[in-house]
């Protein structure tokens, strides 16, 4: 019922993901795989809710309605069966506002805060920017799958007693959906240290069959005032430029701490657009959600089939959620600089490297297939060629 097969040209409308070619990739004629926004138009109910919006010529400032709020509610009590009281809600200028108004909030500088790496660069950064100090516990392959190292992680907990675990849940750029068992078990950490757990679910809505996204608030009650989850419609609903997400805080002095950074640094205005998407993803948007993640799923399941089928050496992580593949070119025998130039002069394809992700992580580039069949096709077609006789 909905178009996810045409090819929209984002020429002239300010797409990172186009106009930062040249400076990232050196050259214009790269099919963009990286930046994490899809090349599918936007539900029609969300355009046409801000197309309404927009004929009504006064836009000044704006603040969060009941009916805003009921609509995130609605979402995260319907999508992941999460309930909560309306004023543990913060709307936030993005998520990752949001995660450094929960940094500044809840430890000082020189104090540490560990994640689970390759990790999305922006939440490293913030922790460096913010000057914390970045714990890294590097994720472990196991039977083809990342899963946390626990008992790393239990050790960097006792050297460096962390205030923060900041989570990615979903796991960007591996893609893991995290399991209640997983959870529970860094949940019962953060509770034993007396830390905080600060969970990024902003992938939540992307989650493919067999897998179930389970909010960080939706694990033990009791842990609850120890959490900070952050959430938006920016991925799921491609609204990205929107600049609109939210945070779910129950505890109360944890909000306030959390309200008072944001103030501090003054980003506690509501882009009046991003608040009228958000509200029409949630109560008109889920048919649309529900066909997208069909697609993608699929997207998903050609994309490990060409490259079981035709460069069987590549070894490539099958996502549980997110529209992001994550792929170690490493196995292919060819050294970090060589792989880089064949995707980039061969391939004429711009993936994101994995080195950001973590320095452990050279050869490995992250895909993002949240594209029409067609261009999946091409961007594949090309690596293949690139890599079929190295
Ligand atoms: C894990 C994760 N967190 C946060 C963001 C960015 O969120 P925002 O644009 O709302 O700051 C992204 C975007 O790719 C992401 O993948």
């Amino acid at each position: 019922m909905f178009d996810f097969d045409t090819s929209i040209s984002r020429a002239g409308t300010h797409a990172e993901k186009y106009t930062l070619r040249r400076r990232l990739f050196g050259r214009e004629d790269i099919i963009p795989f990286w930046v994490a926004d899809m090349e599918f138009a936007v539900a029609p109910a969300i355009r046409k809710a801000l197309s309404s919006r927009v004929q009504h010529p006064v836009y000044g400032y704006t603040g969060v309605s009941e009916t805003l709020l009921d609509a995130i509610k609605f979402w995260n009590s319907k999508r992941y069966g999460l309930s909560f009281k309306e004023e543990a809600v913060t709307i936030v200028p993005g998520v990752m506002s949001g995660v450094s108004a929960a940094v500044f909030a809840l430890s000082e500088p020189g104090e540490s805060i560990v994640v689970q790496s390759p990790l999305y660069p922006p939440l490293m950064h913030t922790v460096h920017k913010t000057g914390r100090r970045l714990v890294e516990n590097q994720l472990i392959v196991r039977d083809g799958n990342y899963q946390i190292n626990f008992e790393k992680l239990e050790q960097l907990f006792k050297a460096h007693q962390p205030r923060i675990l900041l989570l990615c849940s979903p796991h960007n750029p591996v893609g893991r959906v995290w399991n209640r068992e997983e959870l529970v078990r860094l949940i019962e950490l953060v509770k034993c240290y007396q830390g905080y757990l600060v969970s990024d679910e902003i992938h939540a809505d992307i989650i493919f069959a067999s897998h179930r996204h389970i909010p960080a608030l939706a694990v033990d009650k009791e842990a609850n005032s120890r959490i900070i989850v952050l959430n938006s419609a920016s991925k799921s609903f491609n609204v990205a430029g929107l600049n609109t997400a939210y945070a779910i805080i129950p505890d109360k002095k944890v909000r306030i701490g959390f309200q008072q950074q944001l103030r501090g640094m003054n980003l506690h205005g509501a882009n009046l657009l991003g608040l009228v998407a958000l509200e029409a993803a949630y109560t008109k948007g889920e048919e649309w959600l529900n066909e997208l993640l069909r697609y993608l799923q699929a997207n998903r399941q050609y994309m490990a089939d060409r490259l079981n089928a035709e460069l069987p050496a590549l070894e490539h992580f099958f996502p549980d959620g997110t529209y992001l593949y994550w792929l170690n070119f490493n196995t292919l025998g060819l050294s970090p600089e060589i792989i880089k130039e064949k995707l980039i002069n061969e391939a004429r394809v711009g993936l994101n490297d994995g080195v950001t992700f973590s320095r452990a992580n050279q050869g490995f580039w992250r895909f993002n297939f949240g594209v029409p069949r067609s261009m999946l096709e091409k961007g594949l077609t090309r690596i293949i060629r690139a890599f079929s006789h190295s």
